[in-house]
C-alpha cells in the first residue's frame, strides 16, 4: 500500500446525514474505507471508457437448456477464446436451476471493448432470457 495521505472534506450536513445512511446500509463502518471504495469506482469507470483498457468481467446468464442451438453456440464461442489475444474466456461456472433453466457466469479478462463485444453477443444470442455483463478495469 501507498503512503496515506489525510485530506478534509466540506459537506452539506444534509448532504452527509444522507451519505452516512447509505453507507452504513451497504455496511461500511468508517466513512473513509467508503470513500476509498467511491473514489476506485470512479477511477475504473473512467479507465472502462478506453476500449484497450485491461479489465476482466462476468457474463451472467439465464437460458433454457432446451435451447440446444444456444447451449451449442455458448461453448463453441467459449472454445474459441481461449487463447485469443485481446480477450479470453478464463472460467465457467454452470448451475442446473430446475428442470428448464441454467444461470451460467462466464469470465473473461482482456480489453475492455472486446469484452463488451462478447458479452453483447453472448446476451444476444436467441435464447437467453436474462444476462448482464459485470466489467470492472484492473
Ligand atoms: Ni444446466
Amino acid at each position: 500500500m501507498s503512503e496515506l495521505e489525510r485530506i478534509g472534506v466540506s459537506l452539506d450536513k444534509d448532504l452527509l446525514a444522507q451519505f452516512d445512511k447509505l453507507i452504513t446500509k451497504q455496511g461500511y463502518r468508517i466513512r473513509s474505507e467508503a470513500i476509498r471504495d467511491l473514489v476506485r469506482k470512479h477511477l475504473s469507470e473512467e479507465q472502462l471508457e478506453n476500449p484497450d483498457a485491461k479489465a476482466v468481467a462476468a457474463v451472467v446468464l439465464v437460458y433454457d437448456h432446451h435451447s440446444t442451438k444456444l447451449s451449442d453456440s455458448l461453448i463453441e464461442l467459449q472454445h474459441s477464446h481461449t487463447h485469443t489475444p485481446s480477450v479470453q474466456v478464463i472460467s465457467s461456472l454452470h448451475v442446473h436451476l430446475d428442470e428448464h433453466d441454467c444461470l451460467e457466469i462466464i469470465i473473461l479478462r482482456g480489453q475492455a471493448g472486446q469484452i463488451r463485444k462478447i458479452g453483447d453477443t453472448i446476451l444476444s444470442m436467441k435464447g437467453v432470457k436474462l444476462g448482464k455483463i459485470n466489467i470492472v478495469a484492473t
